[in-house]
């Protein structure tokens, strides 16, 4: 049976390490990390995501500041909060929480926030810095960044001679997963809905990487023995078994069947996604200590 990486716990790691570093901060500096995150409308998943960020933010010692703007915002508005936040000193990281409702056009609002406050990682300064390889100043996005460490839990950090294969080509979690796995040394194949028998490129794999938001898709039988599994699937379920009208949780991987040939999984929930918030918190840490100098 494949060792199930504890996402919560390293996520539970990252964070008090971000706990320390702001402290010291305030302590040599002043300077208070300062987290904005902007949600527009009332999805409940997003609202769920930007509570979440905000206590935890506020766990690790941070100003925590939460924007609710109405559904039928208008990208004029929008962009006004951008560039107040953008001139805000004791604000130093903002997130625009996504999707976006359909009036506003959410390349626009990314490109408007300012890269070094761009803690998603989503401004084309920094996806051309982490795709030229300038890992060390780009903001890389937190859900990619997250299962790279859960990665380096299991695996080398130098993956020469390992084959990976990343399932979904997005700009939040596939491409900048692409890069990541690249700048390790692995090689690195990212399959999409278009590609040409998927379960036998999985078999090639050392390293999955699943993001398509398909639950269960990635069967058991499409794992190579001994593979990585990192699971970035986030879906909901009808959980008949739990009771009329109840739901569960699951990833894109088929985790019963996976884990009995896998060497490492991750669960879903309790692997990837604790990981997302723990890498914002860091990403704000940092840009907080730039702009402190
Ligand atoms: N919606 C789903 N994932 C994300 C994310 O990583 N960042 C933002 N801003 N919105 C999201």
């Amino acid at each position: 049976m494949a060792h199930i990486i504890d996402g919560k716990a390293v996520a539970a790691q990252v964070t008090e390490k971000v706990t320390e570093a702001a402290d010291a901060l305030r302590a040599s500096t002043g300077v208070q990390p300062g987290l904005a995150v902007v949600i527009v409308g009332e999805d409940p998943a997003s609202k769920v995501y930007v509570a979440n960020k905000g206590r935890t933010a506020r766990a690790c010692g941070f100003l925590s500041v939460e924007h609710t703007l109405p559904e039928d915002t208008d990208q004029a508005a929008l962009l006004g909060l951008i560039e107040e936040l953008n001139t805000d000193p004791a604000i130093h990281g903002i997130l625009v929480q996504l999707p976006l409702p359909a009036q506003i056009d959410a390349g626009a609002v990314i490109q408007a926030i300012a890269p070094e406050k761009d803690v998603d990682g989503f401004h084309f300064i920094n996806v051309g810095k982490l795709s030229t390889g300038e890992t060390e100043t780009a903001f890389v996005p937190c859900t990619p960044a997250g299962s790279m460490v859960l990665l380096q839990t299991v695996m080398e950090r130098d993956l020469s001679g390992r084959n990976a294969v990343v399932i979904g080509r997005s700009n939040i979690v596939g491409k900048p997963m692409f890069n990541l796995l690249l700048a390790a040394n692995a090689t690195v194949t990212v399959a999409h809905s278009r590609t040409a028998d998927l379960p036998a490129l999985c078999r090639t794999a050392d390293i999955v990487v699943a993001a398509v938001g398909r639950p269960q898709m990635v069967k058991g039988d499409w794992i190579r023995p001994g593979a990585t599994v990192i699971d970035v699937g986030m879906n909901r379920i009808p959980a008949p078994e739990r009771g009329e009208g109840k739901t569960r949780l699951v990833g894109d991987v088929d985790f019963e069947a996976a884990e009995k040939v896998a060497a490492a999984i991750t669960p879903v929930p309790g692997g990837v996604g604790p990981m997302t918030i723990a890498m914002l918190m860091a990403n704000a840490c940092v840009a907080a200590h730039r702009a402190a100098g």
